[in-house]
Formats: C-alpha cells, sequence, structure tokens
C-alpha cells in the first residue's frame, strides 16, 4: 500500500516538474532559447548524456541544436549549434523515419538494431568525435493540428548511478508529454522570427543590402558575443541564457529604421556626400521611433540597440543627442561615450561592422577576412569597447561557424 502511494505522489511530482517547466518555456521568445531549454529539460527528466534537435524546413530535416555533456564544456559558447547539416524525410535514417511516420522510436542500443526495422544508425557523428551512443530515444515533435515541425533525440540515458541503460517506460511518457507541449513553444519561436525576417523583408524590398541572412548573421554574432562577454563577467548562464533570447532578436532589428530612407541614398551605386550620410544617419532615429512606446523588455532593448548601434565607445559615432526641427531630426556633433552606450549596443556595433565589411555592398567590394580582423584590433578602444573586441576574437570559431550558416 505504502509503496503503491509512494510511486503515485512521484509521479505526480514529475508531472507538475512537467507543467512547470512548459510554463517558462511560454515566456521565451526565441527558437534557438526555446530549442535549448527544450533539450536541457528532456535530458534532465532521463538523466540523458546528449540530445539534439532537428526542425522540418522546406521538406527536410533541419539540424537545429544539440547538447553533449561529454563533448561540449558546459555553459560555454557552442559552434556546433550552427552546423548546417540536412537529413530527407524518409525511412533510411532514425529521425528521417521518425519525421516520416510520426512514431517514437525506442533504441536500447544503437549498435545492435533489429533487422526488421527500414532504417540504419548513422556511425558518422560517433567515429568523429569519440562519443558512443548506446540508447536513444527519437520523438516527433506534434502541434495540436498533428503537424510534425521537429524531432527530438534524446541519447543515452542514465540511471540514478550513472550507468548507462534503455528508456525505460516511466521516463517515456515524461518525455512523450513534454514533447507535446514543447512543440507550442517551438512554433511560437519560429513564428516570432517570421514576423522578424518578413519585417526585414519589407526593408530589403527596399534596400537590396539588408538581407534576411545579413539580420540572422548580425543577430547570431551578437547573441554570442555577449554570452562570452557575460561570461568573462562572471555572470550565471541562467540570467546569460535569458537575455541571449531577446538579443539575438532585438539586434536582428538594428537598421528596420533603413525604410524610412529614401531610394536615391539608399541604393545610391557610390559613396555617399555629406549631405546625404547626414540624412543616411537617421536611420537609426527612425528605428527608435518605431519601438518609441515600448513597454516589453524585448521592444525596450531593440529600441535601444536601433539608436545607438552606431555609437562609438570613443564617443565619436552617432547620433549622440538629438532635437527634431522642422519635421526633421537633427544630431549633435557629439555621441554618447563608452559605458554611456548600453552593451548589447556596443556588441551590435561591433557586429554590424563585421558582417558590413565581410560583405559586397552597392558602394563597397566584400573585404578579405584579414583585412577585416585588422581593422577591428585597430578599433579596439577606438571604435569598439575592449572587452566586447576580446569576447569576439575568444569565439572567432562560433562566428565563422555562424557566417557559413548563414550564407
Ligand atoms: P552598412 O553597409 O550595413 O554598414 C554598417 C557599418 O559598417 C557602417 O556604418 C560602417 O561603420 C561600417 N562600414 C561599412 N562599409 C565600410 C567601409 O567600406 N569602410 C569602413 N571603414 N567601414 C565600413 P556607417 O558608416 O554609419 O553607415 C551606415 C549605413 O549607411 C551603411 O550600412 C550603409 O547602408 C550606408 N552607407 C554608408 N556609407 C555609404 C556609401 O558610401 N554609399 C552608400 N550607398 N551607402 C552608404
Ligand atoms: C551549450 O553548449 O550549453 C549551449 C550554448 C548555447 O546556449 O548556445
Ligand atoms: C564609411 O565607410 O562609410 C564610414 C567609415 C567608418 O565609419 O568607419
Ligand atoms: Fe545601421
Ligand atoms: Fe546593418
Amino acid at each position: 500500500m505504502n509503496n503503491v502511494s509512494s510511486t503515485h505522489s512521484k509521479s505526480r511530482d514529475a508531472l507538475e516538474k512537467v507543467l512547470k517547466i512548459t510554463g517558462e518555456l511560454n515566456k521565451l521568445n526565441d527558437i534557438d532559447t526555446i530549442l535549448d531549454k527544450i533539450l536541457e529539460e528532456a535530458r534532465k527528466l532521463a538523466r540523458a548524456e546528449a540530445g539534439s534537435i532537428f526542425l522540418v524546413e522546406k521538406n527536410k530535416l533541419k539540424f537545429r541544436y544539440v547538447q553533449n555533456e561529454l563533448l561540449y564544456q558546459k555553459d560555454s559558447n557552442n559552434k556546433d549549434i550552427y552546423s548546417d547539416l540536412t537529413i530527407p524525410i524518409n525511412t533510411d535514417s532514425i529521425v528521417g523515419y521518425s519525421a516520416k511516420t510520426g512514431k517514437t522510436l525506442i533504441i536500447d542500443d544503437a549498435y545492435n538494431l533489429d533487422d526488421s526495422h527500414p532504417f540504419t544508425f548513422n556511425s558518422s557523428f560517433d567515429k568523429k568525435s569519440g562519443f558512443r551512443t548506446c540508447s536513444i530515444m527519437t520523438v516527433p515533435l506534434k502541434t495540436h493540428q498533428n503537424r510534425i515541425v521537429g524531432v527530438m533525440q534524446i541519447i543515452n540515458s542514465k540511471n540514478p548511478d550513472g550507468i548507462i541503460m534503455p528508456f525505460n517506460q516511466e521516463i517515456q511518457n515524461y518525455i512523450s508529454f513534454f514533447a507535446s507541449h514543447a512543440s507550442l513553444a517551438i512554433e511560437r519561436g519560429i513564428m516570432t522570427r517570421e514576423i522578424i525576417l518578413r519585417m526585414m523583408k519589407m526593408a530589403e524590398l527596399r534596400d537590396p543590402n539588408e538581407t534576411g541572412t545579413h539580420v540572422q548573421r548580425v543577430g547570431a554574432y551578437t547573441a554570442e558575443i555577449y554570452h562570452r562577454w557575460a561570461l568573462n563577467k562572471g555572470k550565471k548562464i541562467e540570467e546569460i541564457k535569458k537575455r541571449k533570447d531577446i538579443i539575438r532578436l532585438s539586434a536582428m532589428l538594428h537598421d528596420v529604421g533603413k525604410v524610412g530612407i529614401a531610394d536615391a541614398i539608399l541604393k545610391k551605386p557610390g559613396r555617399l556626400n555629406e549631405q546625404e550620410y547626414n540624412i543616411m544617419k537617421q536611420h537609426t532615429i527612425f528605428g527608435w521611433q518605431l519601438f518609441e512606446n515600448a513597454t516589453s523588455e524585448l521592444d525596450m532593448l531593440s529600441r535601444d540597440i536601433a539608436l545607438l548601434h552606431h555609437e562609438k565607445w570613443n564617443g565619436k559615432g552617432y547620433p549622440g543627442s538629438f532635437h527634431k526641427e522642422n519635421g526633421l531630426f537633427h544630431c549633435m556633433e557629439k555621441g554618447k561615450l563608452g559605458e554611456e552606450i548600453p552593451i548589447e549596443a556596443r556588441i551590435c556595433a561591433l557586429a554590424d561592422v563585421f558582417d558590413a565589411l565581410g560583405s559586397k555592398r552597392v558602394y563597397k567590394e566584400k573585404w578579405p577576412d584579414s583585412k577585416i580582423l585588422k581593422i577591428i584590433k585597430e578599433e579596439r578602444g577606438n571604435h569598439f569597447d575592449p572587452d566586447v573586441v576580446d569576447a569576439f576574437f575568444q569565439i572567432l570559431d562560433v562566428i565563422k561557424a555562424i557566417r557559413k550558416r548563414y550564407n
């Protein structure tokens, strides 16, 4: 009798925990942060060593997130989340099978698959990394309308003594339940990013330089540099991840104000003269105006980044303070200085310039990396915050993985 009631309350505790986590998931905005949280919590439920998530994109499975407690340093930036691996949705692979059929797969030993299965285990990741996959639970991520948005794979469940074991029935139940709730958060995260990309599409119709991939890159660079900078400052990983969530989205919107700039200037196939450049500078203020009545943390940060991403550490940036006269904004000579500029804007400034120099523009060719990195070093302490430049160089491998992912 005792036994039964204790099992019962244990499972109720676990259920309550799952519900609490899904509540927290719904507070997150950015799809990458949502996937990170989903994997972390699913792995905790199973005490699992590793996990990954694939999302359906254009009728294929696109690798989107990975965690592995043996291969990746906990809490550090991870370049592998920007891998561009895609897998066809068919029954040849384990994740493909799950996405194709909508079935959950429980595998006790990846290297001893039952011959009745149509798929084979792809051991190339294990071979490359030295990791040893054993037990696998693969769950399709379905919306309430039964549309499959992706597949979650949890690897190497452990018992309380840390011994790898098959996924037991209880853990299977919790993970399935959790996955069914997680899909909603994923859908919402995808929608948020799509709305932003649609805003940028409108801007792109105006300015062919401001492409979707440019904003994705600047968003991801800014979020990852922030992650490294904040670790260097001793901030807690939970706080970092929460802030990172809104930073990526806000940084994607840094140049939305360019929609307010006339075509003749925006698309001028050559150098701007001084008068034209002064008008161009107003894109910071136009962006700020879009978020003028900000109340949410996301809107307030978007407002700051749009306004301040061209300020410089040495005070020689723009717009500084400004006033309106005859319907036009006038910027003051002096820009904001040093820590008067919020950290997210200091970081976005570097991310934006790094990306602009590495891209072809109507007025300039693409620069080689050596020249770009040289300029960034020279501008350390001038245009850019020295601590931000240091964080940037610490994660240069992540920066390059992002550039490859969104090229
Ligand atoms: P953008 O093209 O996205 O460039 C962002 C920032 O990257 C620039 O801010 C600048 O700090 C840096 N950058 C870009 N290209 C170069 C370069 O060739 N040399 C150097 N040293 N830095 C570079 P900035 O200057 O405030 O410009 C803001 C925006 O104004 C640019 O965004 C671009 O849309 C426009 N713009 C600036 N100069 C020109 C120009 O001569 N011709 C045209 N058509 N547009 C320009
Ligand atoms: C991790 O390796 O823990 C993930 C890092 C991230 O949030 O990007
Ligand atoms: C430009 O190239 O248009 C401006 C250069 C700079 O801000 O460093
Ligand atoms: Fe800008
Ligand atoms: Fe830009």
